[in-house]
């Protein structure tokens, strides 16, 4: 996609398209007046009317009559100007994004400053314009005969303000960076488990750890076997496809020190094994691997924008599988760590999984944890799809990362995790642990039992059982994967970098 600043002269607009941001009051946004002359009086005949609406997310699509490239106004409903966010901007934006799609807009100038308010800079407006339209033209990759391409009619941006030239793409182009790498998340998200087995992901993983220059590590079987990572052997047991560990490293600094450690949950399919799911929990399952989507998305952002702050990723891939091999309820297994787990329920997989996961990540020197899972059913029921829920052990780190989701909009919502919570994870007749202590607030003991393996490092669990896919289109994107968390995690780096910049 080719992107251009360009002056603010509507005459000279290039573009199929123009965008123009409508607050309530539009005459107090600077340069209003001369828009109106070249649009032509009438404009402020149908504002009056309501027929052009600055209701907020109103969107008003109007012909131009003059010759000329131009064929289309936007008018972007954006309400009060004192109330507008940036979180409502970016929706906005979205929505913008998926109409261009539908109007198979090729090309379109934005005017970046009729979006400014009291909150929102021109900086924030080419940002959250890439990132927002980014994520609305996404669509879904389908595998039908008849259109099995996705297309794409965007490309080419012209971004119309009289500020700084380098700093407007500067800021657009991260948005982008941003919005790119949610897409590709949502994608991993919505493949089915027939197209991305673990050894597929793991390509994936390898091509973008060369791409950025990562370090990339891949263990199969026989070295999990080699290293006694009991739990995710377990949990591949049953399995006919090969299990895959994705260890990618990012040196921002020569020592590998002060490093934060990246853990996502890569069950490729769970069928809940022995303790099998019933046919209606079973649909939608492929996208048991939003957390390890969730992390390849934050590192391409890292890859991208390369933050001074050393970085590991640990995937875990694998299906979670029924067969004569399969694990059962009643074994016991012995995870990397060395502690022992009696499993009660072949369905509390991801834990499983995280658990060897998280233990090597330590062993690989991550100073930080932030372990990221479709871990369980019980935080949709807690919080609601639209929420992710959070455990941790860390009330410092948790705020600099609630900071980070604050700045990209995602809702996270932490729950406790007593001792009493720990008690009942460790409570086991034959093993240190047991792997499923109960449905009364289980999403609390999902995340806790990860918790015994991270132990003293400074912790934070997501819960994106909920988050990852969404059962609707909503402004930032259609129905399936959403790329929850990939932003806030990458923003979260970005966050811990600037907290050391003598580093
Ligand atoms: N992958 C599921 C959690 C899940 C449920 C993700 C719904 C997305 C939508 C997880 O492995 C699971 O099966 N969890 C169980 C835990 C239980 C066995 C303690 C659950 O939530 O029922
Ligand atoms: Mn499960
Ligand atoms: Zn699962």
């Amino acid at each position: 996609m080719k992107v251009n600043v360009a002056g603010i002269n509507f005459n000279e607009v290039q573009t199929e398209v123009l965008i123009v941001g409508t607050f309530k009051h539009p005459e107090n946004t600077q340069g209003w007046s001369d828009f109106v002359s070249f649009y032509g009086s009438s404009l402020e005949k149908w504002l009056k009317a309501g027929d052009v609406s600055t209701d907020h997310k109103k969107l008003t699509k109007l012909p131009t009559l003059q010759e000329g490239k131009l064929q289309r106004i936007f008018f972007v409903g954006l309400g009060d100007r004192k109330t507008l966010d940036q979180d409502e901007l970016r929706d906005i934006f979205g929505t913008v994004g998926k109409e261009l799609v539908s109007s198979k807009t090729s090309s379109v100038s934005i005017w970046l400053d009729s979006f400014i308010n009291e909150d929102i800079e021109i900086e924030d407006v080419a940002y959250l314009s890439a990132e927002g339209i980014g994520m609305g033209l996404y669509k879904v990759p389908n595998y039908k005969t008849s259109s099995n391409e996705v297309e794409t009619y965007l490309d080419n941006v012209d971004l119309l303000t009289n500020s700084d030239e380098q700093e407007i793409l500067a800021y657009f182009e991260v948005g982008q960076v941003y919005a790119e790498a949610v897409n590709e998340a949502r994608t991993l998200v919505n493949m089915p488990s027939n197209v991305l087995t673990a050894t597929k992901m793991a390509e994936y993983a390898k091509e973008l750890a060369e791409t950025y220059d990562f370090e990339y590590e891949e263990l199969g079987k026989a070295e999990m076997e080699e290293l006694g990572m009991g739990a995710i052997l377990a949990v591949n047991q049953g399995s006919t496809e090969e299990p895959r560990l994705m260890v990618i490293k990012y040196r921002a600094n020569e020592e590998w020190t002060d490093v934060v450690g990246l853990v996502g949950k890569g069950i490729t399919y769970d069928t809940g094994g022995y303790s099998i799911k019933p046919k209606d929990g079973l649909v939608g399952m492929k996208g048991d691997m939003g957390g390890a989507a969730a992390v390849l998305g934050a590192m391409r952002i890292i890859g991208e924008t390369r933050p001074n702050k050393n970085v590991i990723a640990v995937i875990a891939s694998t299906d979670n599988m029924i067969s004569g091999n399969a694990f059962k309820p009643d074994d016991v297994i012995t995870s990397l760590s060395g502690k022992t787990i009696e499993i009660l329920n072949t369905d509390a997989e991801g834990r499983l999984v995280l658990a060897d996961s998280v233990t090597y990540a330590k062993q690989q020197g991550a100073n930080y944890i932030v372990d990221v899972a479709t871990l369980t059913g019980g935080v949709i029921i807690a919080l609601g799809k639209d929420k992710t829920g959070a455990l941790t052990n860390d009330e410092t780190f948790f705020e600099t990362f609630l900071e980070a989701t604050v700045e990209t909009g995602e809702f996270v919502w932490r729950l406790p995790l007593t001792e009493s919570d720990k008690k009942r994870i460790r409570k086991s007749d034959v093993a240190d642990l047991n792997n499923s202590p109960g449905r009364d607030g289980h999403m609390i003991f999902g995340g806790g039992f990860v918790g015994e393996f991270v132990e003293n490092t400074p912790w934070i669990h997501l819960d994106i059982a909920g988050t990852s896919d969404a059962s609707a289109a909503h402004d930032l994107g259609p129905k399936g994967g959403t790329g929850a968390m990939v932003r806030s995690l990458a923003t979260l780096v970005e966050r811990m970098s600037l907290e050391n910049p003598e580093e």
